[in-house]
């Protein structure tokens, strides 16, 4: 028996950065009813769930990644009463929610830190990491912060050092004192009481510390951060028990989901943390690494694969706030071509994607000057890392003024390409990177050996493509994928000697791959799926 769609694990998740993505109030940022009035957009693009980066009040150091309340909605982006009604008019259309906790650290205007600061003896202090300076006055350890410089800043009120893994604007929580972990799990609920069908949890793997605050250990690397081994300040064996408790918590409503952003250690790392009594998933990066080659895509498949076993699900990533987007990375040149490519990849194999805004039209980064940099490391770095802000920039719309993102001034530039690439262009082109997206979406949607079945590659010898088949019972699909800028003919005989295989979809609309006594010729740069019924 076909088991039924669960929205997390056979569906596609769109990763929204709020203040970048519609604007209705033409203050320059996007807000919560700009998302509402473009989900019939999402919809007809297919997708069937979106995550919000955060919507809460912050004083934007890290742009939203550092929270003075959780239980609010920040002005700027509307009130909880946009909220609820986006929440509303998302699942009218079948998309659910997925928040953004970002729950290892709050803002030093959260009133909590504000207490916490406030005196040694205030209930509060114990909510965050205070140490006293070591005898001589030196720091309590030689962690750092992964934004620049030492991670301890000291508080002359109060005569002791706190502890930051992010800006020092971002105090890390003490996660060892229970009221702490009470309070992150009262927050759970209040949002699930307004309808949030799953979490983002923001670098995770960070909120316990050891108990005795050990110095790391020396490693070879670049920056600072990178010279530890970070033993001591990450991945605590705390988490687990903490992870199991949140998970019941979220199984007590149906089909609710967390994923989380597993912060260093690569896949490796991510899999300890998903099961039954973890995470549901947490983000494997390693597409984002990847350099454009089908065999180091197909290897980084197959170890995930493996290492997560029958009982997980992968997920798939190619772009976030926080990286270069796919577009920057793979197609330098302009040409789409490579874009439908990756686009096919993410959306045939086993695992959820998660789409980022834009993504679904080739959006670029945009290029900024020292002077327009907004991104605390960028600042810090530059010109080492110019920072994170050219992959937040606004949602292009329309050829108009801004890109139709606001009639105000936007917070970060429009990428000047945006009269030729926008959403309105490209729903009129046939021929389009959205266009080809929302056909493969339907097509993915209407084919469960596509979500649901088993990945079988092709052995492509030397060849420079990447193909394999997805089954279910009484249904196949051949996926083959062009990663150079030359025709290919691969060799495909053992399931090419079914003589019912169709083309179903080809990123060369004009000339689609043609399929001969065993082989199966590719355009440049093409990307398409066989279907086969049996
Ligand atoms: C990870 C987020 O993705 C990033 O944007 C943020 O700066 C850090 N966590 C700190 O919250």
């Amino acid at each position: 028996m076909t088991e039924p769609f669960l929205w997390w694990r056979d569906g596609i998740i769109y990763q929204i950065y709020p203040r970048s993505f519609a604007d209705t109030d033409s203050d320059g940022l996007g807000d919560i009813p700009g998302i509402t009035a473009r989900l019939d957009y999402l919809a007809d693009l297919g997708v069937d769930a979106i995550w919000l980066s955060p919507i809460y009040p912050s004083p934007d150091v890290d742009f939203g990644y550092d929270v003075s309340d959780y239980t609010a909605i920040d002005p700027r982006f509307g009130s909880l009463d946009d909220f609820d009604r986006m929440v509303q008019e998302a699942h009218q259309r079948g998309i659910r929610i997925v928040l953004d906790l970002v729950l290892n650290h709050t803002s030093d205007q959260h009133p909590w830190f504000k207490a916490s600061r406030s005196s040694r003896d205030n209930p509060y202090r114990d909510w965050y990491l205070w140490v006293a300076p070591k005898p001589g006055g030196g720091r309590p350890n030689n962690w750092q912060s992964i934004f620049g410089g030492p991670g301890w800043e000291f508080d002359p009120e109060t005569g002791e050092y706190y502890f930051h893994m992010f800006a020092k604007e971002q105090p890390d929580l003490n996660w060892r004192n229970p009221a702490v972990r009470q309070a992150v799990l009262d927050v759970v609920r209040f949002w699930l009481d307004h309808g949030t069908d799953g979490f983002r949890l923001d670098v995770f793997n960070v909120y316990f510390k050891h108990a005795d605050l050990l110095d790391n250990p020396f490693a070879i690397g670049l920056r600072g951060f990178d010279r530890q081994r970070h033993i001591y300040d990450i991945d605590q064996p705390e988490m687990m028990p903490f992870l199991a408790e949140l998970r019941s918590l979220l199984d007590s409503c149906p089909e609710r989901y967390m994923v989380g952003e597993t912060f260093t250690g690569g896949y490796q790392n991510a899999v300890r943390y998903t099961g039954a009594d973890r995470l549901h998933a947490a983000f494997n990066f390693s597409f984002t690494q990847a350099r454009w080659n089908p065999a180091k895509f197909l290897r980084e498949i197959q170890s995930w694969d493996r290492a997560l076993g029958k009982d997980n699900w992968p997920n798939y990533v190619l772009s976030n706030h926080d990286l270069p987007r796919a577009a920057t990375r793979f197609a330098k040149d302009g040409n789409d071509e490579r874009l439908k490519v990756a686009a096919v990849l993410m959306l045939t194999l086993r695992g959820t994607p998660f789409l980022y805004y834009g993504e679904e039209i080739g959006m670029r980064d945009i290029s900024l000057r020292r002077d327009q940099i907004l991104d605390p490391p960028g600042k810090r770095y530059w010109p080492f890392f110019k920072g994170r802000d050219g992959c937040r920039s606004p949602m292009q719309w329309d050829p108009g003024p801004n890109a139709g993102f606001t009639t105000g001034q936007p917070w970060l530039p429009v990428h000047p390409g945006y009269p030729s690439r926008n959403v309105a262009n490209q729903q009129k082109d046939p021929g389009s990177l959205l266009n080809f997206y929302r056909a493969l979406i339907r097509l993915r949607r209407s084919h469960s050996a596509l979500t649901r079945g088993d990945f079988r590659p092709l052995p492509m010898g030397s060849a420079p493509v990447l193909a394999y088949v997805r089954s279910v019972p009484g249904q196949s699909i051949l996926v083959a994928l062009n990663f150079s800028a030359q025709a290919q003919t691969i060799h495909i005989d053992k399931e090419a000697n079914r003589p019912d295989w169709e083309m179903y979809l080809s990123s060369r609309q004009d000339s689609p791959a043609s399929l001969q006594a065993g082989c199966l010729t590719l355009g440049p740069d093409e990307a398409c799926l066989l279907g086969n019924r049996m």
